[in-house]
């Protein structure tokens, strides 16, 4: 057998890596708090361009914020691989959720260096920005508009809860990190492969140490706004009261009830709720929502989101209510090629695996536009993620990183 990248995964690099990273933005409770663009997020994006540095790799940032590390090919006019996937979490968020892909795919690059393996095309680390989309919604800033999803413009105008845009915040970014090689929209990309931790709890439960992703669930996003008024909770007359908050929760209620099937397949999340002017005596005058809706199914998933409008307009009682659609993504079904290659990198390591969807989303979701594209799953403890105790084993996470490292050399040799 050709000599492969994997035999050269090192666990201790791996390791050491993990907790470095986990260590910027790290929570009392053993998470990790690094919102896109903070300077937790900054300070993580700085430590990747120095390993990247370490190895020789060149590291480039694009317009929008996404940072790349590249290993050169051979033949520098071949499309590059690409493999990430992003250092943000959620605010009370995990050690592995995005951590994991980005530390995978440079432990892929290093073992190529020291297994002295040269290859035609060059591979790319990249780190998206902003893929959990907590401070700037809506999420997977970074691959829209690498594929095209969003404008630039449009994506650097968005503000967080404090007024800060992406642009500002981008230009803090830059600050902490030193100069970098630009990167222009449009570089084409030869192949596209993230791996992940499941955020689910069926591998473990099999006892399967890999997953091949079949696809990944669609998934709509809306803003809504309830504007009543704001009046004493003391003397103004009940049945006078346009109250925002009342008109919101009966929306929340009326779509949760609508919303639900046998399967539990129709996953609806209410996850923001911001009540104006949020004092106690004061009848609330304006209530902001999130709304995450998913389904594995885009027909059905397009019907449920064509309802949400109606769904809140008809609980609005008093008050008036504005429904801006943030994000309407299809289920992908990822490439077979991609996933062939996952499978036969696995099987010539003697690795078990299952074939599975992702209910969760992912950057390769939208990168599978513009480049054939797929993903590799490793076990989660419990499926407990978007959480502070999200757990994965480092024994999976080696052998997730040398079967992706054995699947970039393939696509890249
Ligand atoms: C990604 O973090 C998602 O919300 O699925
Ligand atoms: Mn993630
Ligand atoms: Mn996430």
């Amino acid at each position: 057998m050709n000599a492969q990248p994997s035999s050269h995964v090192d666990a201790a690099r791996l390791q050491r890596r993990h907790q470095a990273l986990a260590a910027i933005g790290a929570t009392a409770a053993g998470g990790v708090d690094r919102q896109a663009l903070s300077a937790g997020d900054a300070q993580a994006m700085a430590l990747l361009v120095q390993w990247g540095r370490e190895r020789n790799f060149t590291a480039a940032l694009d317009a929008v914020g996404n940072l790349f590390l590249r290993r050169p090919g051979s033949q520098p006019q071949q499309p590059a691989v690409l493999s990430g996937s992003h250092l943000d979490t959620q605010p009370g968020g995990g050690r592995f959720d995005g951590s994991y892909g980005v530390l995978a795919a440079l432990e892929a690059l290093e073992a190529l260096e020291d297994a002295g393996l040269p290859c035609r095309r060059g591979i790319e680390l990249v780190a998206w920005m902003n893929e959990e989309g907590s401070r700037f919604a809506p999420g997977m800033m970074g691959s829209a508009v690498l594929s095209g999803g969003r404008t630039l413009a449009e994506t650097l105008a968005v503000a967080d809860a404090a007024g800060v845009t992406v642009e500002r915040a981008l230009q803090q970014v830059k600050q902490a990190l030193p100069p970098l090689d630009d990167r222009p929209f449009g570089t084409p990309v030869h192949a596209y492969v993230e791996a992940h931790i499941e955020q689910g709890p069926v591998l473990e439960q099999v006892g399967i140490p890999l997953g091949v992703v079949s696809g990944i669930q669609g998934k709509h996003t809306f803003r809504v706004e309830v504007r009543g008024e704001a009046a004493h909770a003391g003397t103004a007359p009940r049945r006078q009261r346009r109250d925002a908050l009342l008109a919101a929760t009966a929306m929340v209620q009326a779509m949760s009830a609508e919303f639900q099937d046998e399967a539990d397949l129709t996953k609806f999340t209410v996850g923001r709720f911001t009540v104006f002017p949020n004092a106690p005596s004061v009848v609330p005058r304006q209530v902001s929502f999130s709304i995450d809706l998913r389904h594995p199914d885009s027909a059905v998933l397009r019907a449920a989101s064509a309802r949400v409008a109606a769904i809140c307009a008809a609980a609005r009682g008093p008050c008036e209510v504005q429904v801006e659609r943030l994000v309407a993504a299809d289920a992908v079904t990822f490439d077979a090629e991609i996933r062939a290659r996952i499978h036969t990198a696995a099987e010539r390591l003697g690795v078990t695996r299952l074939d599975l969807p992702s209910l969760a989303g992912h950057d390769a979701g939208l990168v599978s536009q513009v480049a054939p594209s797929g993903m590799i799953f490793i076990p989660c403890h419990l499926g407990i993620t978007h959480h502070e105790q999200e757990s994965a084993e480092m024994e999976h996470m080696v052998t997730g990183a040398r079967v992706l490292a054995d699947v970039l050399y393939g696509l890249a040799r």
